[in-house]
């Protein structure tokens, strides 16, 4: 058995939960649109197309906002082509993932799923092969009352109240030589400007995000940050991070250890920003957003769903994707790396899991068929339920074990969050450890801890092993059970999480 002894105290918090922390995205890739939130004609859609068997899925998961509409696929993107009458929208081809785009559905079809689901917008701009004038004329059609033209032709088209969409990110990823119009920094940087510039003043109560780097192991990491945000720092709000992680060569220590990446990337681009504000002499803070982050297995794979896969295949309408079917380990990384963002959020305000259903998702459906929850959904929707009020500031002593990536690292991880307005203190483990339980201790500082009101776990369940998943015919067979044996009593808090496990006690406290 390992040991972890965690202190924390009422009066160290690090500040109040960005619930915009609990984000996702809704890409055009292969089947989350088509077939994923909306496929007109399944069973269970509603008079919109809406499937509502996956609306209350989404629903559960309590995702927040949701980027819209890509990823690479908004770099080629004609955002017109998404408006008026559906017969009359062209059809494209979709030259990111090598397919044919219907443009079935579009902005106002995304806006009123919005609504539905009660999730805010944040809406992608193409700066990959359009530009200032594109930028600016989205924000009129979307954000100007009436009476322009593009205002005017948003009501014609079904909208007379403006979307009033606040957040925008300027573009994706355009770091990468993959991306259609991929830039050098310097390129992006003025280009970012200038749309954020535009686009303000059309609306000037946007928040505005320009493209960080597409991960920490991109050559021109660090270096692209300083030159973007050289030339955005007054036009911009926010920075992106994007990360994605998966197990190399059965090397399950270092991907268990993920989020030590994580937190590196942070406090690297933290650390960056804050350069570029001391050297501008700015007064204001450029904060993160964490705008696509997951495990995902991009490599070592070749079944039909892998990207060069899908091209070889030629030109079809959403054709399946990077379709991940997620185990249990993979459920535990996601827990580690939603821990590393709220311990960070003071900073990184915003964040999307990549993707909400069927691209790399905690969601899958099937054409005609039902929806369930993937492993990676419970630890998402748990914290999205309970992280809320303020972030805690922990001391973690954890026995630790080392993997080749990144050393020695924590067996034990954790977050937790104090709601002085309900009375309750939420905590989120992981144990890394692939064969010990591990035996943990809390002194809850300034806390007098009057119940456990909740003490769930996600585990290895009884017949399957760590890559065990959830299935169309086993939809639940990885959940959520009961964690027993969890005492609080007073300032202290004991509990055994059992080997490779993510876990979620909430307890209800007084001021002590
Ligand atoms: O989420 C899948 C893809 O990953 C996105 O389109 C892109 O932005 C990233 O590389």
């Amino acid at each position: 058995m390992s040991r972890a002894r965690i202190t924390l105290d009422r009066d160290f918090t690090i500040g109040e939960v960005p619930r915009r922390l609990f984000g996702s995205f809704v890409e055009h890739m292969g089947r989350c649109v088509y077939t994923g939130i909306y496929e007109p004609g399944h069973p269970e859609a509603d008079e919109n197309g809406f499937r509502q068997d996956v609306m209350k899925l989404v629903k559960e998961l309590g995702a927040t906002v949701i980027r819209y509409p890509g990823g690479n696929f908004v770099s080629g993107y004609n955002w017109e082509d998404g408006i008026g009458p559906v017969s009359e929208r062209p059809r494209r081809l979709d030259g990111a993932w090598h397919t044919v785009e219907t443009n079935a559905f579009g902005l106002h079809e995304f806006v009123d799923w919005s609504k539905q689901a009660g999730t805010e917008i944040m809406e992608a701009i193409n700066l990959g092969t359009r530009g200032v004038d594109a930028a600016r004329e989205i924000v009129e059609y979307a954000n100007h009352p009436g009476g322009t033209y593009l205002s005017d032709l948003r009501a014609k088209n079904g909208h007379k109240d403006p979307f009033n969409i606040k957040l925008w990110c300027l573009g994706n990823e355009l770091d990468g030589p993959w991306q259609i119009g991929h830039k050098t920094a310097d390129e992006y940087g003025r280009l970012a400007q200038e749309a954020a510039k535009a686009m303000r003043f059309v609306d000037p109560s946007l928040e505005l995000v320009a493209c960080g780097s597409s991960s920490s192991s991109m050559p021109t990491f660090g270096a692209w940050e300083q030159t973007v945000l050289t030339h955005t720092y007054d036009e911009v709000d926010y920075v992106s991070l994007h990360a994605y992680y998966q197990e190399h060569e059965g090397d399950v220590g270092s991907f268990l250890a993920s989020a030590v990446d994580t937190d590196y990337f942070i406090e690297s681009v933290i650390a960056t920003a804050d350069a570029v504000r001391a050297k501008g002499k700015h007064k204001k803070h450029i904060n993160l957003s964490f705008d696509e982050w997951n495990v995902w297995y991009q490599r070592g794979l070749d079944t039909e769903d892998q990207p060069h896969n899908v091209a070889k295949a030629g030109w079809r309408e959403h054709p399946r994707v990077i379709e991940d079917k997620y185990n249990v380990t993979d459920a535990v990384v996601v827990g580690t790396l939603l821990n590393s963002l709220l311990r960070h959020g003071d900073r990184v305000k915003i964040a999307n899991q990549a993707q909400l259903v069927n691209v790399i998702a905690p969601i899958l459906s099937e054409e005609n068929g039902p929806a369930w929850k993937q492993t990676i959904f419970h630890p998402f929707a748990r914290m999205a339920e309970l992280a809320k009020g303020q972030i805690l500031r922990l001391s973690v002593d954890s026995d630790k074990y080392s993997n080749a990536r990144f050393g020695d690292t924590d067996l034990v991880d954790v977050s937790a969050t104090w709601n002085e307005e309900t009375g309750r203190v939420a905590l989120f483990f992981a144990n890394r450890g692939l064969e010990e339980a591990a035996d943990v201790e809390v002194s809850l500082r300034g806390f007098d801890a009057r119940q456990v009101l909740r003490a769930e776990v996600l585990e290895i369940p009884e017949g399957g092993d760590r890559l065990t998943i959830n299935s169309q015919d086993q939809p639940g067979r990885v959940g959520l059970t009961a964690l027993e044996g969890v005492k609080a009593t007073g300032s202290e808090l004991r509990l055994t999480l059992p080997a490779l496990s993510w876990a979620v006690v909430e307890l209800d406290v007084v001021k002590a």
